[in-house]
């Protein structure tokens, strides 16, 4: 199949997946499709039925209701040794009593491969992880970091169309962290894999992904890539599980015809982008992320009126070291917590200041609510 045929297929097709413990929805009727060689994550909060869906896929879950189909093929029917996939379970599960080689080759070993072939993958699988000359090595005398990168090379000498990683860097110190992402993202696009990747870290999931599934109580809340999910949330619990934002509710004022609405909030008047067209006097959530509103000292010049900007006192200033975060207290109207890049004209604004506080209309999300 010539590579850019391939790249546009399904890889796997979630339709319809439900899974119920007892009493509890672990997954709520989930559809959506991951593509071949997408770097594809699940992210949301503890609970919400990350590791119950990656499970399902694996093969280690079977769904109360739904299909998984992989490359096309239902795989149900199927055991999780018998799929296409390999999983990286959060624990790693390496064999303590192993040493590095064996620990890889566990997979082929059970596959009954020859093996001078074994010794190859193995060798091959190592060096993928830059773990070359690590075979002899017991799993006790490696560091964090390198013994997950032993469980890739183990999940990866079975050469997976689909691989499912399990919060795989979760125990490790951020550095490290920051670091394996990386080089776990350098592996997906040297191999063409496709990965799904589950985390409950947001900064991580944005970081590394062509796509973020955003979940929620055993449901989709949205699919987008990392860019679409924070400048353009579907709701508010995608608002506020991503980045920082000043969720205002007010009633729309005036709807215009280039999609964006004034809304009233208790007074101030907050332009921002609608993604459906409300009707005056219907209520909005708009959603201010602390980074796209702007502080400027003083602030007498009057430009009322336009929703784009407020008059306020500084209530409270944090020194973060990247930004400052300022909590205005405008004339009329809710609180709003300004993040500015930490300058020279920040650092001289202090709490008790009078400031004016900016946006732009195309940087505020309005939603139904
Ligand atoms: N074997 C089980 N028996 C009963 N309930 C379960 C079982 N496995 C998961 N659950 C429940 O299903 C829901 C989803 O669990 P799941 O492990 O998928 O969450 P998660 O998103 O991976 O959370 P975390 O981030 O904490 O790992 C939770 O309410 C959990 O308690
Ligand atoms: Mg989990």
């Amino acid at each position: 199949m010539p590579a850019d045929k391939a790249k546009n297929a399904v890889a796997v097709a979630i339709h319809r997946v439900s899974k119920r413990f007892g009493s509890v929805a672990a997954l709520d009727d989930v559809s959506f499709d991951i593509m071949r060689g997408e770097f594809f994550s699940l992210l949301g909060p503890s609970g919400c039925g990350k590791t119950t869906l990656l499970r399902s896929i694996g093969g280690f879950e079977a769904p109360t209701a739904g299909d998984i189909q992989i490359d096309g093929q239902s795989v149900l029917h199927l055991a999780p040794y018998a799929r296409p996939t390999n999983m990286i379970f959060q624990h790693l599960a390496l064999f303590p009593h192993m040493n590095v080689r064996d620990n890889v080759a566990f997979g082929l070993r059970m596959k009954r491969t020859d093996a001078a072939t074994t010794a190859r993958r193995v060798e091959e699988a190592l060096a993928l992880v830059r773990l070359e000359g690590y075979g002899d090595r017991g799993i006790d005398q490696i560091s964090g970091g390198q013994k997950q990168r032993v469980a890739m090379a183990r999940a990866l000498v079975n050469d997976p169309a689909v691989l499912l990683l399990d919060e795989p860097l979760g125990a490790l110190d951020l550095q490290l962290r920051l670091q394996m992402q990386v080089e776990l993202r350098r592996l997906q696009r040297q191999l063409g894999a496709t990965f799904v990747f589950v985390t409950h870290d947001q900064g991580e999931a944005m970081a590394m992904s062509d796509r973020i599934a955003v979940m929620n109580s055993g449901r989709i809340q949205q699919i987008g890539t990392p860019a679409e999910i924070y400048e353009r949330p579907v709701n508010r619990f995608v608002a506020t599980f991503i980045g920082h934002a000043n969720l205002i509710e007010g009633r729309v004022a005036e709807q215009r015809a280039d999609g964006t609405a004034l809304i009233d909030v208790e007074g101030l008047r907050v332009a921002g982008t609608a993604q459906a067209l409300a009707a005056p006097g219907a209520s909005m959530l708009a959603v201010m992320r602390y980074e796209k509103l702007q502080i400027e000292a003083g602030g007498n010049a009057s430009v009322a009126g336009t929703g784009t900007s407020t008059l306020a006192t500084v209530s409270e200033k944090t020194y973060m070291g990247a930004a400052l975060r300022f909590v205005c207290r405008p004339g009329v109207g809710p609180t709003l917590t300004v993040d500015a890049p930490n300058t020279e004209a920040g650092r001289a604004i202090c709490e008790g200041d009078s400031v004016r506080v900016s946006w732009a209309a195309s940087e505020i999300n309005l939603l139904a609510e």
